[in-house]
C-alpha cells in the first residue's frame, strides 16, 4: 500500500512539473513597444500603437502559417514552388485578389486554402506581408475586408 502511495505521489509531482512547464511555454511574451517601433517605424511612416500590435501579431501568425513554405523572410521556396512574397506586386497590389487567393488557396497546387483561419488572424497576416521585408504598403487589411470576400467565395471545396 505504501508503495502505491509513493508511486502515486511521484506521478502527481511529475504531472505538476509537466503542466507547469507547458503553461510557461504557452504564455505570450508581453508586447515590446520599443522593439515594434524599431522594426516598423521609419522616416516615411510612423504606426500607432494598435497598428504596431497588429503587425507584430501578424509576424508570429505568418511564421506559424505561411513561413514554412514562403520562408520566414518572405523569399519563397523553389523546391515547393512557393513564390517570394517579398517585392511581389501581387502581394502589394489590389487587396481583393490577394484576400481571395489566400482564402481559397490553389486547390491543384501546393498553396492551401486558409478559410479555416478567422478574419482577424487573416487580416493580421496579410497586413504583415503587405508591409514586411520592404513591401511597405503603409496600410492594413481589416477583418471587415476579409469577411467581405469570405462570403463572396463560392468554390472553397473544389
Ligand atoms: C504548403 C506550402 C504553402 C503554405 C503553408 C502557404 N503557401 Fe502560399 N503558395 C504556395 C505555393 C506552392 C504557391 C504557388 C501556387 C501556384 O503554383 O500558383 C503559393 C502562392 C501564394 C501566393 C501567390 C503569389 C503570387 O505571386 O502569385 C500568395 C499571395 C500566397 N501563397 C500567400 C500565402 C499566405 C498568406 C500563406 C499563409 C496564410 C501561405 N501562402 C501559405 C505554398 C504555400
Amino acid at each position: 500500500m505504501l508503495r502505491f502511495y509513493c508511486r502515486f505521489t511521484f506521478l502527481f509531482a511529475i504531472s505538476l512539473v509537466v503542466s507547469g512547464c507547458q503553461k510557461n511555454t504557452e504564455q505570450q511574451k508581453p508586447f515590446d513597444n520599443a522593439a515594434a517601433k524599431k522594426r516598423w517605424n521609419n522616416k516615411q511612416h510612423q504606426w500607432d500603437l494598435v497598428s504596431l500590435k497588429i503587425l507584430e501579431n501578424g509576424r508570429l501568425l505568418y511564421i506559424k502559417n505561411c513561413g514554412g513554405c514562403h520562408g520566414s523572410s518572405g523569399s519563397g521556396d523553389n523546391l515547393i514552388g512557393a513564390p517570394a512574397l517579398k517585392s511581389n506586386s501581387f502581394v502589394t497590389g489590389k487587396a481583393a485578389g490577394y484576400i481571395k487567393l489566400v482564402l481559397e488557396g490553389k486547390p491543384k497546387r501546393a498553396m492551401p486554402a486558409f478559410k479555416k483561419l478567422d478574419n482577424q488572424t487573416l487580416a493580421a497576416i496579410l497586413s504583415y506581408e503587405r508591409n514586411a521585408w520592404g513591401n511597405n504598403s503603409y496600410s492594413l487589411i481589416t477583418p471587415e475586408q476579409i469577411e467581405k470576400y469570405r462570403t463572396k467565395v463560392t468554390d472553397y471545396d473544389k
